[in-house]
């Protein structure tokens, strides 16, 4: 049995196959309607969620199974003081698949290890969040048509990001690829990353501030919200959320093929004004992770679909 705590858990080639499979659904929806006919998806979220919650559930509705879940920990047994490893004995009982996300790092892994059915880390704190790094791969390769070979301008909270933790172990892998990395000094990619990640796999990379000496150089540039809920205090969250603001003026030191991806949700960090530029990725970005969780889930429970 497989689960997905990180986007390490597949091998390039699995990854080329896994977009493949969600290319073929996006193209012919009809012929995955009843694929997941009989099976049940939970998802189990003690955090916020809007997209990541809701585009697992509309991914095992198309494919004709059922959903079921919670979707925050105060609805949950969670609130009465139960482990995640008897909440999770409990769901292999009533579901075939789950999507877990939890504040605390690792919380889907101590899952994984009690459950008798595929667990998909859906964020786990200021760790990782492999789904969102399909998507945001798939989404890459649609638009651009490769993985490897660019610059890619990571900005915003590179500490608390836990998309962009992803994304970097995930594009290390694919060859040519160099980052910018644009935040303010309090919010540096962890150190771990850049030498565990990075430096071992000697990636380039350069750490920059602004925003606009950066953005001339890049092949696209993916936002990041600052995270509200992952600081100590209110004060040092404030003086930071609004460092960034992508707007047209700035745009217009892009080049004219620099698409730009954001996770959402936005809060300050992307003008609405950005919204109607062909280079604006951001929406077409949440349609994919439909395609490439239906894919997932497929992959997971071993559904070949003829
Ligand atoms: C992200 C997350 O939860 O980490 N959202 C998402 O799943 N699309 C990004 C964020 O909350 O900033």
């Amino acid at each position: 049995m497989r689960h997905l705590m990180s986007p390490m858990d597949f091998s390039v080639e699995e990854l080329e196959k896994l977009m493949d499979l969600a290319g073929d659904i996006e193209a012919n929806p009809a012929k995955y309607a009843h694929a997941c006919e009989g099976k049940k998806l939970a998802t189990l979220f003690y955090e916020p969620s809007t997209r990541t919650r809701l585009s697992h559930e509309a991914a095992m509705l198309n494919l004709g199974g059922n959903i079921m879940g919670f979707s925050s920990a105060d609805s949950s047994s969670a609130a009465k003081g139960e482990s995640v490893s008897d909440t999770i004995r409990t769901i292999s009982c009533y579901a075939d698949i789950c999507a877990m996300r939890h504040p605390k790092e690792g919380a889907p892994m101590v899952a994984c290890r009690h459950s008798s059915i595929p667990v998909i880390n859906a964020g786990d704190g200021g760790h990782q969040h492999p789904t969102q790094t399909l998507t945001d791969l798939l989404t890459i390769r649609s638009l651009k048509g490769h993985l490897g070979n660019m610059n890619i301008g990571l900005c915003g909270d590179l500490k608390f990001g836990r998309t962009v933790h992803s994304l970097i172990h995930a594009l290390v892998r694919y060859p040519g690829v160099e980052f910018t990395l644009i935040s303010p000094e309090e919010l540096r990619l962890p150190g771990y990353i850049r030498s565990d990640v990075l430096d071992k796999n000697d990636i380039p990379y350069q750490e920059v501030v602004r925003l606009e000496d950066a953005l001339p150089k890049l092949d696209l540039l993916y936002m990041t919200r600052v995270q509200k809920e992952r600081f100590f205090n209110e004060e040092d969250y404030v003086r930071m959320k609004d460092f960034y603001i992508l707007d047209a003026k700035k745009m217009a030191l892009a080049p004219k093929d620099m698409y730009v991806l954001h996770p959402l949700p936005r809060v300050n960090e992307i003008s609405v004004e950005v919204d109607s530029d062909p280079r604006a990725a951001y929406f077409r970005q949440m349609q994919y992770g439909v395609y490439i969780r239906m894919a997932l889930i497929l992959t997971l429970l071993e559904i070949e679909v003829k």
